[in-house]
């Protein structure tokens, strides 16, 4: 059974709805589950489901990432991740800290990648007059919200739609790709997936 660690930095939706999925004859287990914001809503919400949580704060560090990474780095070692999963993450990482899972680290973005990298990825799609929108979840390289694709999952986006309404839809989709893609990710399956 695989060991899967997930970072975060807000509410952890995508975080629970993997750790849900993780029962049973799932082939991977959460293991942690660590935040850059000790005040994250979703450690409290792991925690609830009885994993482990750590929390390193980024501001003290004002700036210097990979001194950020080499704290965060602690816990998780300790825990012997075999997959990273981050899940809302919103701190770039160090090519360093990359190169330590490559192969092994998976995103979510809320977006259909190659399109709309970074932020606010749902006012530039309407803004763009998109037909689709939609959410990525793929390998991370040093580059960001780059990587192979692993699985994507797209809906029509609606005249009527705000940024707001069109991110509630996509964070559902989110919650069925996520864990999709994991669990066939933890079976060494790294084919596309499209839902
Ligand atoms: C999700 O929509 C995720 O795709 C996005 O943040 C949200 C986190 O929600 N991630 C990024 O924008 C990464 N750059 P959650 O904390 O409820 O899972």
């Amino acid at each position: 059974v695989k060991r899967v660690a997930i970072l975060i930095s807000g509410g952890g939706s995508n975080m629970l709805a993997l750790a849900r999925d993780m029962q049973g004859d799932h082939p991977a287990r959460p293991v942690l589950v660590a935040s850059n914001d000790p005040d994250a809503a979703g450690l409290a919400r792991a925690a609830a489901l009885g994993i482990a949580t750590a929390a390193v704060d980024h501001r003290p560090f004002a700036g210097d990432r990979a001194a950020f990474e080499a704290e965060l780095l602690r816990p998780i070692l300790a825990v012997e991740p075999d997959i990273l999963c981050l899940a809302g993450f919103m701190r770039v990482l160090t090519a360093g800290f990359v190169r330590r899972f490559e192969g092994r680290m998976l995103n979510i973005h809320p977006s259909l990648l190659p399109k709309y990298k970074g932020l606010h990825t749902h006012s530039r799609a309407i803004a763009a007059g998109d037909a689709e929108a939609g959410c990525t979840v793929h390998e991370v390289t040093a580059a960001l919200d780059d990587g192979p694709i692993l699985g994507q999952a797209r809906l029509a986006i609606r005249p009527q739609d705000t940024p707001d309404t069109l991110a509630r839809r996509v964070l559902e989709l989110e919650h069925r790709l996520y864990p999709a893609v994991l669990r066939r990710f933890a079976q060494g399956d790294r084919g596309r997936l499209d839902l």
